[in-house]
């Protein structure tokens, strides 16, 4: 008697990208593989099984394989997705995969993140600024629960560049810091070990490029796969930075 509980397997469609960007004989095109849905099975089980057994020139990327490196991303669907933690049972049966925008194509489904968050941690300077001398023998000090909260929530980022690959101004101004960088900004200005004040940060991130340049489509939020709280980010920042300008117009009046 068969088991009329078990969901039916299908018969899975996947349009892939296909583009190798080293070879000059090679044209952006989609290509089509089909695969049996296995139960759970997840994006990236179902791509590994397509380069084990149809191409093993299929390029993307993984490592943690459970949505910690950050490095699966690519665009399902028309949404960036982690392939590592997307269902294929979540997922009609087409299946159409796209590398990430706005990030260097290694080729089909791989993209460089790293060059575009390395030039982001150093436009912020993600790093604490700090005067003080090293001192080995320092006690640490206590931070209040809630504020440890929050820098860990900033940090819980895993830098997969969905939030920048959903957003429409990083997909036309490639200077633009994205819900990633800016979220890092609220990591550091969070952080009181930090020294740099309200204005230093005006410089840095108030511009078009920064938290002003946000159209307010809400994607980021929306794709984020560790469920960061981005609009909160937007707001924390906005707030900060115009208590800064007000603080920068009076001071300009008193001294003119
Ligand atoms: Fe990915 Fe979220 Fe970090 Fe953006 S903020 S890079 S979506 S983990
Ligand atoms: Fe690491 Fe998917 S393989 S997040």
């Amino acid at each position: 008697m068969s088991d009329t509980t078990a969901p039916a397997m299908r018969r899975l469609c996947f349009e892939i990208f296909r583009f190798n960007p080293e070879d000059p004989n090679s044209k952006p095109h989609t290509q089509v593989f089909e695969l049996d849905e296995t139960p759970y099975m997840s994006l990236y089980m179902a791509l590994s099984q397509i380069r084990e057994t149809q191409d093993p020139g299929l390029q993307f990327d993984f490592a943690c394989r459970s949505a910690i490196c950050g490095s699966c991303a690519m665009m399902v669907n028309g949404r960036p997705a982690l392939a590592c933690r997307t269902l294929t049972a979540d997922l009609p049966e087409t299946v159409r995969l796209y590398p990430l925008p706005v990030f260097k194509l290694v080729g089909d489904l791989s993209v460089d993140t790293g060059i575009w968050f390395r030039q982001m941690a150093e436009r912020t300077e993600s790093w604490v600024h700090s005067q003080l001398p090293f001192d080995p023998q320092a006690t640490e000090q206590r931070m209040e629960d809630d504020l440890a909260e929050a820098i860990y929530d900033a940090d819980r980022c895993i830098e997969c560049g969905s939030c920048v690959a959903a957003c429409g101004m990083a997909n036309i101004n490639s200077e633009f810091l994205a819900a990633a960088g800016l979220n890092r900004v609220a990591r550091f200005m969070l952080d009181p070990r930090d020294a740099r004040s309200n204005a230093d940060w005006f410089e840095v991130v108030s511009s078009e490029q920064g938290v002003f340049g946000c159209l307010g489509l809400m994607a980021c939020e929306d794709v984020c796969p560790k469920e960061l709280p981005l609009l909160e980010v937007y707001a924390y920042l906005r707030r900060h930075l115009l208590g800064a300008q007000l603080l920068r117009r009076a001071a300009g009046k008193t001294s003119s």
